[in-house]
């Protein structure tokens, strides 16, 4: 699929999203949504399908995303209550598109991620950023609210760090991004790559349904009483377990081999995995 506003480039299993309109820092208007959210539902597909294990997404240009279009949103004036509801309402869907893909996201955060940037790095579950990267919830500062983007932010971020940053809608470094939980790695900017590409290589060496399994339980289990997630969560490893990957990745063990899905040099063989899910040495 091509898209006006989104590069989509398949590397073997491993889909790069770029939001590409640098000339407005990548921030996101109503169009960009249809075409995040489309593109959201194919890379479902993919990842069904087993034909990609991994997304990064980054942005074209200086900075990462500047967030929602200013342009677009002083627009919506004129529109009806019904109407911004629903515009609301697409962009609520398309960062819950994102957040829920059955493959682990990476975001690749360069220049800066503010307002619905910021949020676009909260439904990554990995963020790799440039140590002179800006974020911000910065939304307050133009009389409007982080309220879309609150539940994936909250969920990173928690309660005590949203009262400051929500409330103020203060720029705050990469370091400090790290230490509250909305990003996982601070490099140099020439180091970007390579830290991203490190993280895309631990994830190809885990088992794909595995990943899946893993990132589905987060959510599921994130505020139940214990007592209820008990067996929630006996019930899944018990799946993995008897599951072929599960066995595929427990015998690859035992007999010191690679399991079939992994693409990682063993002594001088390269196993790779097929589209089927085949190993190909
Ligand atoms: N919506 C629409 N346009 C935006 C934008 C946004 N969120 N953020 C930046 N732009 C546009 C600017 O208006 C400018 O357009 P122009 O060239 O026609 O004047 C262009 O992008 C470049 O912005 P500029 O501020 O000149 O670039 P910069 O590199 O010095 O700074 C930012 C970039 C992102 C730090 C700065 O533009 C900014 O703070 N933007 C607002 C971010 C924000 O608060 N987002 C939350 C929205 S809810």
């Amino acid at each position: 699929m091509s898209y006006e506003h989104l590069i989509s480039q398949r590397d073997g299993p491993v889909e790069r999203l770029t939001l590409n309109r640098p000339d407005v820092r990548n921030a996101f208007n109503e169009h960009v949504i249809a075409e995040l959210t489309a593109w959201a539902s194919d890379a479902r597909d993919a990842a069904e399908r087993h034909d990609i294990r991994v997304v990064v997404m980054g942005g074209a240009g200086k900075m990462f995303c500047a967030g929602a279009d200013v342009a677009w949103m002083s627009k919506t004036v004129h529109y009806t209550k019904e109407d911004n509801l629903r515009d609301a309402t697409a962009m609520s869907r398309m960062f819950g598109a994102i957040d829920e893909l059955p493959v682990p996201v990476i975001g690749r955060i360069q220049g800066a991620a503010l307002g619905g940037g910021a949020g676009l790095a909260a439904v990554c579950d990995i963020v790799v950023a440039d140590q002179a990267a800006l974020f911000g919830f910065t939304e307050v500062k133009l009389g409007i609210l982080p309220a879309v983007i609150a539940p994936f932010a909250l969920a990173k971020i928690g309660r005590g760090a949203a009262r400051e940053l929500f409330l103020t809608g203060a720029r705050f470094s990469a370091l400090r991004a790290k230490e509250i939980g909305l990003v996982h790695h601070v490099v140099p900017a020439d180091e970007l790559d390579d830290a991203v590409q490190r993280y895309v290589d631990e994830l190809l060496n885990a088992g794909p349904e595995a990943v899946a399994a893993a990132k589905a339980l987060i959510p599921t289990v994130w505020g139940r009483p214990t007592a209820e997630a008990r067996p929630i969560t006996a019930a899944a490893i018990a799946a993995r377990r008897v599951s072929a990957e599960g066995q595929e990745g427990l015998r690859a063990f035992l007999e010191k081999r690679a399991p079939a899905w992994s693409q990682r040099v063993v002594g001088t063989r390269d196993t790779k995995i097929t589209k089927d899910g085949t190993k190909n040495d």
